[in-house]
């Protein structure tokens, strides 16, 4: 089984191959439209962590100069390789996890986190790995499914992150409060909206969440 460097799992076929279905028909239904929002403005040398599909690889503009994408799952990562051959922008697909991405301090100008701090087994170390490999005044650009605002439906992910959840096999918490561990890790938040996706009227534990953009301190 692969480790991150902190030693927690970050292997899941299983969940890996289920991701291609889920990650395929949100794109449809409204995914794509937040990728587009949350690589709005992004330029440069750019780092994605947990990679995925490649999903976002389309939606980088051309001011970005090329795109560094980490991916430890051997599937998603073949898929992602796909993916850059097909992306407007120069994209480098690796075998790589977010808590050691292999570059030099300062190399980017911005990071990309989509749907993977909920993943990685801790969030402080990744962040901090970001916050190493971004230049000062670098920004993250971050979308993530987060803990819930309302204390009810936040106590409902927390009992699912401590029951069932683990069962799916993805790595995936629900009830991280992503948004202040990014504080925590030395980046100040610039914009962050918080919107549920889906928007449907019985609310998903991965439905709260927010994208935006945080700069990297000092
Ligand atoms: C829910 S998927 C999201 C994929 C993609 N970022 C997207 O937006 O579609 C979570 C991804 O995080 C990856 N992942 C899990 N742990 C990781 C880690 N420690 N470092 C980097 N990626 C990780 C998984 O392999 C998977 O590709």
């Amino acid at each position: 089984m692969t480790r991150s460097a902190v030693g927690g799992a970050v292997h899941h076929p299983w969940f890996a191959r289920l991701w291609v279905r889920i990650a395929a028909a949100a794109e449809e239904h409204g995914a794509a439209e937040h990728r587009a929002r949350l690589l709005t403005g992004i330029a440069g040398r750019v780092v994605e962590i947990g990679a995925g599909t490649g999903v976002n690889f389309a939606h980088y503009p051309a001011t970005v100069d090329d795109v560094l994408a980490v991916e430890p799952e051997p599937l998603l990562r073949g898929l992602a390789a796909r993916a850059a051959e097909r992306a407007t922008v120069r994209v480098v697909v690796a075998d790589g996890v977010a808590e050691r991405i292999p570059a030099e301090d300062g190399a980017f100008d911005a990071a990309v986190a989509s749907l993977v701090l909920c993943s990685v087994p801790d969030q402080a170390p990744a962040l901090a790995e970001l916050r190493r490999v971004l230049r000062p005044g670098g920004r993250l650009h971050f979308w993530e499914h987060v803990r819930a605002d309302g204390a009810g439906f936040a106590r409902v992910q927390a009992l699912l992150d401590r029951t069932v959840w683990p069962r799916l096999g993805g790595g995936c918490h629900t009830s991280r409060d992503t948004a202040a561990a990014i504080t925590a890790a030395g980046f100040t938040l610039e914009r962050v909206e918080r919107f549920r996706f889906p928007a449907g009227r019985v609310p998903s534990p991965t439905a709260p969440q927010i994208l935006g953009t945080a700069l990297r301190d000092g």
